[in-house]
């Protein structure tokens, strides 16, 4: 009996380990500014022998690889400028996650790139050193978008973090990991499905990579359109996290698990000084992840159904070599220093809802956020510039979502009144709000306001996302009209204007008239010579207006002012 078992063990060793005979792990090449070009193609990959799939990929002449792009390159500090081609076929914007910048520069739904067309955003780099990504973000076509491959990382580099002794040789030391997984159909092409049937690593199946025996770090994104993975090691050491989506933390936190949900980032270092010969993988334990975590949902139909739903499964084979010359061999035991925004300081907390539905004629629950689904022309938010708020997010429905938000990154304050762990109390811009949860996180919106041009805020499960489950913001300039006081005595503010507009003067008016671009009477009102007056505007479309008022004392002004209303 007991000899029995052990030749099943042996056999069930040797077919494991043929199963896992695994590719090389792909890094991609970088990108080195302050300008960039990008260049999304359509074009094929073999993941299964000589079957072709149809993939797109960002410089795919230059990568070689129609699938992911290269890393891109940003210093702190820099004014970087991209120049965005695409040749798809189809529309598609580009999204820099996580990035600080001007909200028309961000790539959101709003700035679509039509085929053949090059898009040319810049900006000064203002984030911490830490690990960005890109990808596309059309609105309904997020998920398609980025099964079909598109997508890369982005590395910041600044001078606290050259100022560590820590690993930055990229693709020596340095080792980026975007996780995904693919479902295939009969003829080996990408379904567009939320959830896949095997895991990549950088676009590869059953990854390995050669390490070298000392420091290594790795730069884990998740980049999956909706599966989460709860990190370890199959030889059973810790993670290390140095760094969260938008910072490095203040020191190493140790964790044997580490659940990371799409769109967020982490970075670990994995001490392999004494580990030559040796072999491990970088395993997924969502074997243990409950049903209403994203990967841990086991659904048996359509289009959810999927061979990795709360199982184990590894992700990189790593396999330990000799060092490199002038190895890191330490982990430094203090990072940087983190100065998250104090609650106290917060002026506002804006309350936002999570919950399911059910819609007519769509199978399952649909996901809402502040009880609504997405509008191109709807503004959830106007948030005044340098605002410190706290998003309150509240999730009252049945399963775990990724809240992320653009233009800045956050502090985590509170999971349901606790202080989240360690590596939650750096800077974020994904935070997964579990069922039944509040998460309370704190930001500063600062250095761009655009009334225009919205921001978003969504669940970064790309088929939620594409329903539906995102809201926009906007973050208002301050008032404009300093320099109008000193002509005429009467200030009109805010301007532009949102619901309403306040005309106050030193004189009593006596009527006050807007007109439209065509010179009609749009708002005209008598003010009983009060010296301040208050204008609705709510009921103005966007736009710009001439605002003129007649004072008590007859002299009707001659400098008109120009009013923007803004919704
Ligand atoms: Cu990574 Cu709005 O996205
Ligand atoms: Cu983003
Ligand atoms: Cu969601």
């Amino acid at each position: 009996m007991r000899l029995f078992v052990a030749c099943l063990l042996v056999a069930l060793t040797f077919s494991t380990t043929h199963a896992q005979t695994g590719n090389p792990l792909w890094i991609p090449d970088t990108l080195a500014g302050p300008e960039f070009n990008l260049t999304m193609a359509p074009g094929h990959m073999h993941f299964f022998g000589e079957a072709q799939t149809m993939t797109a990929g960002f410089n795919v002449e230059t990568t070689g690889r129609a699938f992911w792009g290269p890393t891109l390159i940003f210093r702190k500090g820099d004014t970087v400028r991209m120049n965005v081609t695409n040749n798809l076929g189809e529309e598609t914007t580009v999204h820099w996650h996580g990035m600080h910048l001007p909200a028309i520069m961000d790539g959101g739904p709003h700035q679509v790139i039509k085929d053949g067309q090059t898009w040319r955003p810049y900006w000064e780099v203002k984030n911490h050193a830490a690990t960005y990504w890109y990808h596309p973000h059309l609105h309904h076509m997020a998920q398609q978008q980025l099964l079909m491959g598109l997508g890369g990382m982005i590395i910041v580099r600044d001078e606290q973090e050259a100022a560590l002794n820590l690993p930055r040789r990229y693709g020596i030391d340095d080792i980026p990991l975007a996780l995904s997984d693919r479902a295939f159909d009969a003829s080996q092409q990408i379904s567009d499905v939320p959830y896949g049937d095997s895991a990549q690593v950088n676009g590869v199946l059953r990854a390995e990579w050669n390490a070298p025996a000392q420091v290594v770090r790795f730069r884990i994104l998740n980049a999956s359109t909706e599966r989460s993975y709860n990190l370890g090691f199959s030889d059973g050491r810790k993670l290390r996290i140095i760094a969260s989506d938008g910072g490095l933390l203040e020191r190493p936190v140790e964790v044997d698990r580490l659940l990371l949900s799409s769109g967020e980032r982490v970075e670990i270092l994995v001490d392999m000084t004494a580990d030559k010969g040796k072999s491990f993988y970088l395993t997924a334990f969502n074997s243990t992840l409950a049903q209403n975590i994203p990967g841990g949902d086991v659904i048996p139909v359509e289009p959810f159904r999927n061979a990795l739903a709360r199982k184990d499964f590894n992700l990189l084979r790593i396999i330990v070599g000799d060092p490199t010359d002038n190895p890191v061999t330490t982990t430094p035991q203090s990072l940087v220093t983190v100065q998250p925004h104090q609650a106290t300081l917060a002026m506002l907390t804006r309350k936002l809802t999570i919950s399911d539905t059910m819609i007519p004629g769509i199978p399952g629950a649909t996901f809402l956020l502040n009880h609504r689904l997405f509008n191109m022309d709807y503004i959830d938010y106007r948030v005044p510039l340098d605002n410190v708020e706290i998003w309150e997010i509240s999730n009252s429905g049945n399963f775990a979502h990724p809240f992320h938000i653009h233009d800045v990154e956050f502090n985590v304050l509170t999971r349901n009144g606790a202080q989240p762990p360690a590596y939650e109390q750096g800077w974020k811009d994904v935070v997964l709000v579990k069922a039944r949860e509040t998460v309370r996180f704190i930001a500063r919106f600062e250095n761009f306001a655009d009334a225009d041009h919205p921001y978003m805020f969504h669940c970064h499960i790309a088929l939620h996302e594409d329903e539906g489950m995102m809201g926009q913001f906007v973050v208002i300039p301050p008032p404009t009209d300093v320099a109008e006081v000193a002509i005429s005595g009467v200030v009109v503010y805010p301007n532009p204007a949102y619901e309403h507009v306040t005309v106050r003067s030193a004189d009593p008016i006596d009527h006050i008239i807007v007109y439209d671009q065509l010179g009609a009477v749009v708002v005209s009102k008598a003010t009983n010579d009060a010296t301040e007056t208050v204008i609705e505007t709510s009921g103005l479309a966007s736009g710009s207006y001439v605002l003129r008022y007649v004072l008590k004392s007859g002299k009707q002004s001659s400098t008109t002012h120009q009013l923007r209303v803004t919704r």
